[in-house]
């Protein structure tokens, strides 16, 4: 049988719960469908930080390179300065294995309470491609005269020809798999970022004459953050850059339900791509048992994708439906009338019928 080997990241707080849940899901369809799936655990997180000092010691990233997949719970721990596991570990993944873009699809499921006013699951069904290995995340600047009142910080966003061009065809090629709306709309500031966006808007226009069956818009990031909530039905595939994907996202997470189901993929084409829920280590719910695994549950159903598990994914996709249609009261941690643990078997046993 087809067997493949996936590394396992749980990390902080709530990600080694989550995780543990995703896996009872995917070893539970694996069996069903007839492949296997052997896991690789890597201890790597705050936890060790704070134990050994080591944030990802030398020889990680090259195991990880031989991976089909990664599956990562969740980094960041309230005893650690922030920056330090997330700039040296999460976003050191992503750049290293060169994951160049961050697949974030906001998807509302029949049943799931959405705050947006009259809108239903046919409006909220679209997917960020988030830019993420460049722009304001590339760590450029720096700061003089430290401590002074005439202290300078500065914070530079690169963006590469290369990096801007392979997001943006990504973009365009994911939009004509996905055959949906057939529009990719690209997020910018062209309007005072003139650099940055005037690079993103040409290769952006140049990319889109390779596919004349797709639609193209532009619109200004704050603009998107408006229209993401009053015509959310507009959008198909938003294509942008690093900083102003991570904060649209967290928005699309609210309107698609919470981060209980937001799930993202760090994708390299022609790498090894990493699954995770967005929503952070929730340090405040550790141990509970009442975090939502759903979101790490979708990242697994993402991973399954990108593997050509097709069979598998939609699986757990359909059981995910019903489980929220169904049986879970609310997404929200502490909310949902059962405990990870329940919510995680209940999915993997849908996932089999
Ligand atoms: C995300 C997170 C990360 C990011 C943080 C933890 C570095 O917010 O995955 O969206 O900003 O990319
Ligand atoms: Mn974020």
């Amino acid at each position: 049988a087809k067997s493949y080997r996936i590394a396992k990241i749980p990390g902080d707080g709530t990600g080694p719960e989550v995780v543990r849940e995703a896996v009872k899901v995917l070893d539970a369809v694996a069996e069903k469908e007839g492949f296997k799936i052997e896991w690789v655990e890597y201890d790597l997180g705050g936890e060790r930080y704070l134990r050994t000092g080591e944030i990802l010691p030398a020889g990680v990233i090259d195991e990880l390179r031989q991976m089909d997949a990664i599956l990562l719970g969740a980094i960041g721990h309230p005893d650690v300065k922030p920056g330090v596991l997330e700039r040296g570990l999460l976003l050191e993944l992503r750049f290293q294995l060169d994951q160049y873009v961050n697949l974030r699809p906001v998807t509302l499921f029949p049943g799931v309470y959405t705050p947006v006013k009259d809108k239903g699951p046919e409006d909220i069904d679209f997917v960020v491609v988030r830019e993420n290995t460049e722009g304001l995340y590339a760590g450029a600047g720096g700061i003089l005269r430290k401590g002074t009142p005439h202290e300078v910080a500065v914070q530079e966003s690169i963006n590469t020809r290369m990096g801007v061009e392979r997001c943006i065809r990504f973009a365009f090629e994911y939009c004509r798999k996905r055959n949906k709306k057939k529009k990719v709309t690209l997020c910018g500031k062209t309007n005072v970022l003139i650099y940055a966006f005037d690079l993103w808007e040409r290769t952006f226009r140049e990319v889109a004459r390779e596919y004349p069956d797709i639609e193209t818009d532009y619109a200004h990031v704050d603009a998107i953050c408006m229209w993401m909530v009053k015509n959310p039905e507009w959008f198909d595939v938003i294509v942008t850059d690093n900083m102003f994907g991570d904060i649209i996202t967290d928005l699309g997470a609210m309107i698609q339900g919470g981060m209980g189901i937001a799930a993202g993929g760090n994708i390299n084409p022609n790498g090894v791509s990493m699954f995770e829920p967005i929503g952070g280590s929730a340090p405040k719910y550790t141990g509970k048992n009442v975090i939502n695994p759903l979101a790490a549950i979708c990242a697994g159903q993402m991973m399954l994708e990108h593997l050509g598990e097709e069979k598998a994914a939609q699986r757990v996709l359909e059981a995910v439906k019903r489980a929220v249609a169904r049986d879970i009261k609310d997404l929200g941690a502490g909310k949902m009338g059962m405990t990870t643990q329940e919510v995680g078997d209940l999915v993997a046993r849908y996932a089999v019928e």
